[in-house]
């Protein structure tokens, strides 16, 4: 990790920073500062609160409802991936996000996206609190201070499944250019059979995505979407 010679306070890497992938650039000068959805949320402290606990519990809800009504096995799809790589977008102040997510379908990594500098750091320091009795996880949970409109420095067709709750809805703004482009990189992230679990979206996410990949679920408590073989 390289951390921003303007944050005095974090210039001696500590050995949470393991967990953090690429620059934590300071609030006011991180690449997208001139996104205006970003100024809001950093602004209104309510916008990127966590909402979305009970992480596992949903993500065995997603499994068991896509098994019933599309008769797909979500965690065969993941198994007949080798290395199985999953993507959490947006995470907040939720670092139950990426970790039950890499838990529940034993994954071998989980990259995490977060634009929020602060919770990034939170989560990195919550992890390295579970490095004694796992010492590989620096290797399996990956954190990257980007927006989800930029996923460059994952390869195309390397994620097999990608987890994303209460960030595509009306209530947390996100610019049109910002959403489009998220939507590209998902698509162009994801790898043939890969899965995308949503949850909290307004049904924009699906709506949009319904274009390139294939639905398996929609309702209003989890959307499952599926890219073609
Ligand atoms: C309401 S919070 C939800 C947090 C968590 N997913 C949950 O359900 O508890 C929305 C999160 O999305 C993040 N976010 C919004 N737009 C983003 C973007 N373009 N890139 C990265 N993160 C973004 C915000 O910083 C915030 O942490």
């Amino acid at each position: 990790m390289r951390v921003s010679e303007d944050m005095a306070d974090l210039s001696v890497p500590e050995s949470w920073s393991d967990f953090i992938e690429g620059s934590v650039y300071p609030d006011n000068a991180v690449p997208w500062r001139h996104d205006p959805a970003y100024t809001t949320i950093l602004e209104h402290l309510g916008l990127r609160d966590s909402i979305g606990s009970h992480v596992a519990s949903a993500l065995q809800q997603a499994i068991g409802l896509v098994q019933a009504m599309a008769q797909v096995n979500v965690l065969d799809v993941v198994r007949g991936h080798r290395p199985a790589v999953g993507l959490s977008l947006g995470f907040g102040s939720n670092a139950q996000e990426p970790y039950d997510l890499l838990k529940t379908f034993e994954l071998d990594c989980v990259h995490a996206y977060e634009w929020i500098g602060g919770h990034l750091i939170e989560a990195a320091k919550a992890f390295e609190g579970l490095r004694a009795d796992d010492p590989r996880l620096t290797t399996r949970i990956r954190l990257h201070h980007g927006t989800v409109s930029d996923l460059s420095a994952l390869n195309t067709s390397s994620i097999c499944l990608i987890y994303t709750a209460n960030m595509f809805n009306r209530e947390i703004p996100m610019s049109e250019d910002t959403f489009e482009r998220s939507m590209q990189e998902i698509v162009r992230v994801l790898a043939p059979r890969g899965c995308l679990i949503s949850r909290g979206s307004a049904g924009v996410l699906e709506q949009s995505l319904a274009r390139y990949l294939h639905v398996l679920l929609e309702n209003p408590l989890v959307s499952v979407l599926q890219k073609e073989s």
